[in-house]
């Protein structure tokens, strides 16, 4: 089993541990990072936190377990990993500080031949997941929002310039759902089945900056509506239809933002036989990169683990994207994208 099909395993295992003992790291203004990401003998930029269950009170608890300025040191990891911690927890307010040290020490692993590729990828979707958990939090100033899409663009180059970062999907796209794993992989998918189809860079860039941008507009609902899970009441689902047109909006001016990507973020949810919104328009007048993200948009949230609603493998997803449902993907898009699943660009 790959690295990162066993972190794909660790997070159903937390996934778990949240629906049995209520812990949400979420609620709680926790995000995960993984060891890998860290850089021995750098200062750690904030303080680290990991869960613990505790017997007393039958709940997990996170615990202090690294102060920010501390000397990340090989012992200290090879600590964390005899108790089988990979993964620990930062607060998501302090992101921006995590970011920081990503820009300063990323490089030390990726621009490195001999980093394990699992490592390269930890790194490339955690620096890309922290930056879209701050560019969906409330209030950015027009600076904070430009920095966070440029760092999008530089996760998707990262992407792109490293062609093995792309390989074996099937095993390294996040089952665990939140709306920043789920933006990392259909910008992943996106790469990949763009290159699949040999377009070329530009479109390639497009379809990652897209896939990582696409939901950005759940930012400006109202309610905390965007970071709602479960079922939606008729009210909220109206509401929930505005996203498209708020990311749009939001990114409109933003220099980083090409056309392309603002078509993708404004029509990912049109259905090819005109059903969807915001426009409700049918196949031929929706630009390819939207048709293709309402499709990877919606594989991904048929493997991924939702409240209510266990992960499908990919091979029962392609049934339902070829099944009924292919008229809202269109017959001339949905075969092709299975095809992509099954082929070596996928899978190995
Ligand atoms: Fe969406």
């Amino acid at each position: 089993m790959s690295e990162d099909k066993k972190s794909s395993v660790l997070d159903r295992e937390l996934g778990r541990a949240r629906v049995k003992r209520g812990f949400n790291p979420s609620e709680m203004g926790m995000a995960p990072l993984s060891l890998e990401v860290l850089v021995t003998g750098e200062a750690l930029p904030v303080d680290f936190y990991v869960p613990i269950f505790r017997e007393k009170t039958k709940k997990i608890e996170m615990t202090l377990a690294a102060e920010e300025g501390e000397i990340y040191k090989p012992a200290w990891r090879e600590r964390l990993k005899k108790t089988n911690q990979t993964k620990f927890f930062v607060k998501v307010d302090e992101g921006e500080a995590i970011n920081d040290y990503f820009d300063r020490n990323a490089s030390k692993i990726l621009d490195k031949d001999n980093s394990p590729l699992s490592r390269k990828r930890s790194v490339v979707k955690e620096m890309a997941n922290l930056n879209l958990r701050v560019l969906f939090g409330s209030d950015l100033s027009p600076r904070a929002l430009d920095n966070s899409v440029k760092r999008s663009q530089d996760a998707v180059e990262r992407m792109a310039r490293d062609p093995m970062i792309l390989t074996k999907l099937v095993d390294v796209l996040s089952v665990d759902y939140s709306v920043y794993s789920h933006s990392v992989n259909v910008s992943m998918l996106g790469m990949a089945f763009g290159k699949y189809l040999g377009f070329d860079q530009s479109r390639i860039m497009s379809l990652g900056l897209g896939g990582m941008l696409h939901d950005v507009g759940m930012s400006k609902l109202p309610g905390g509506l965007g970071d709602k899970l479960g079922e939606l009441t008729p009210r909220e689902k109206s509401v929930m239809r505005q996203h498209p047109r708020l990311g749009y909006k939001m990114l409109l001016p933003i220099g980083a933002v090409s056309y392309d990507v603002l078509m993708i973020v404004q029509h990912h949810h049109e259905n090819a036989d005109g059903s969807g919104y915001p426009a409700a328009l049918p196949a031929a007048k929706v630009p390819l990169l939207a048709r293709i993200m309402r499709l990877i948009d919606e594989y991904d949230q048929m493997t991924s683990d939702r409240p209510g609603k266990p992960a499908l493998t990919p091979s029962q997803a392609a049934g339902i994207l070829l099944g009924d449902d292919i008229a809202l993907y269109g017959p001339d898009l949905a075969p092709e994208f299975v095809r992509f699943l099954g082929s070596p660009a996928f899978t190995q």
